[in-house]
């Protein structure tokens, strides 16, 4: 695997392959890799020639108050991930690389970013887009490659690829859960053991809530009552959302037939967690 710090050699590695005639998969990460983002590299792996993989703590799409400065940093056990699943091409570049001086352009995804975590983050969607539009440019793939637990941000780079018609595909793959249903996340390592056990009840509510549409119940209130319901089960457990939205425009839906995201954010002690279950239409 080679791995590159600036945008020239980032540029003439991609270059290389492109001149080798092999298709390019692109897997953006922020590090701390886990089996998410193992299973991305690996979808990539099945559908391009050549995997490069992007390892970037993106500032801007931190606010002030948020873990920018304590995100878990793993870079060498992170390339020993990426190395045995044999990886071209690991860009890794500091932020002075990818914000030059006196940087003001912003990629903004209106309205949809303000929607759920855009709520309570405001700002982080923006700075998500701006890099991922940023690194699309460097990196110029064919496919590039992200989580489904991250649904809002899935809409909003779906859009933002729609709108300035960048020349890729993204492809989204499902939630990497441990064997006892808490979806995996880098800052699950912010959990003590205690916060490990009540996190579950995120993925508890949405199963929950799961089990109703199963049992034929569509109306979106009742279902969020259960969802909140289940959650209250863990008292230390602080909601941010609940809410049954349209994938798409992330708006709330007032029932589930025609399908819908089914979304919650809570914070289990110095961590803010999410996770999702994405309901077909019936
Ligand atoms: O999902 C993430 O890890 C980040 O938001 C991303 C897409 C790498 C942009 O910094």
């Amino acid at each position: 695997m080679k791995i590159v710090r600036t945008i020239a050699e980032m540029r003439a590695a991609v270059a290389g392959l492109r001149h080798q005639g092999r298709s390019l998969g692109l897997v953006p990460t922020m590090g701390a890799l886990h089996d998410g983002h193992i299973s991305l590299v690996r979808a990539a792996k099945t559908a391009c020639d050549a995997v490069a993989v992007t390892l970037f703590v993106n500032p801007t799409q931190f606010a002030p108050n948020e873990d920018f400065s304590k995100y878990p940093r793993t870079f060498e056990a992170d390339c020993r991930l990426l190395e045995a699943e044999k990886v071209d091409l690991l860009f890794a570049p500091d932020t002075a690389e990818m914000y030059p001086d006196g940087a003001t352009t912003w990629v903004s995804v209106e309205q949809i970013e303000d929607r759920l975590d855009g709520v309570s983050r405001p700002g982080h969607f923006r700075g998500v887009s701006t890099v991922v539009a940023d690194l699309f440019h460097i990196v110029a793939p064919d496919k590039a490659f992200f989580g489904q637990k991250d649904a809002a941000q899935v809409a909003i780079l779906r859009r933002m690829v729609r709108d300035l018609h960048f020349n890729l595909e993204l492809i989204v793959c499902p939630i990497v859960r441990e064997p006892d249903g808490l979806a995996m996340s880098s800052r699950n390592r912010y959990l003590s053991a205690g916060d490990r056990r009540h996190a579950l009840v995120l993925s508890r509510a949405l199963r929950a809530v799961e089990a109703q549409v199963q049992a034929g119940r569509t109306d979106a209130a009742p279902l969020i009552e259960t969802g909140l319901r289940i959650l209250a089960e863990e008292p230390s457990v602080r909601v941010d959302y609940f809410r049954i939205v349209d994938p798409d425009t992330l708006e709330d839906r007032p029932h589930v037939r025609d399908g819908a995201l089914v979304a919650v954010a809570a914070f289990v002690g110095p961590a803010r967690l999410i996770d999702n279950l994405l309901i077909s239409a019936l």
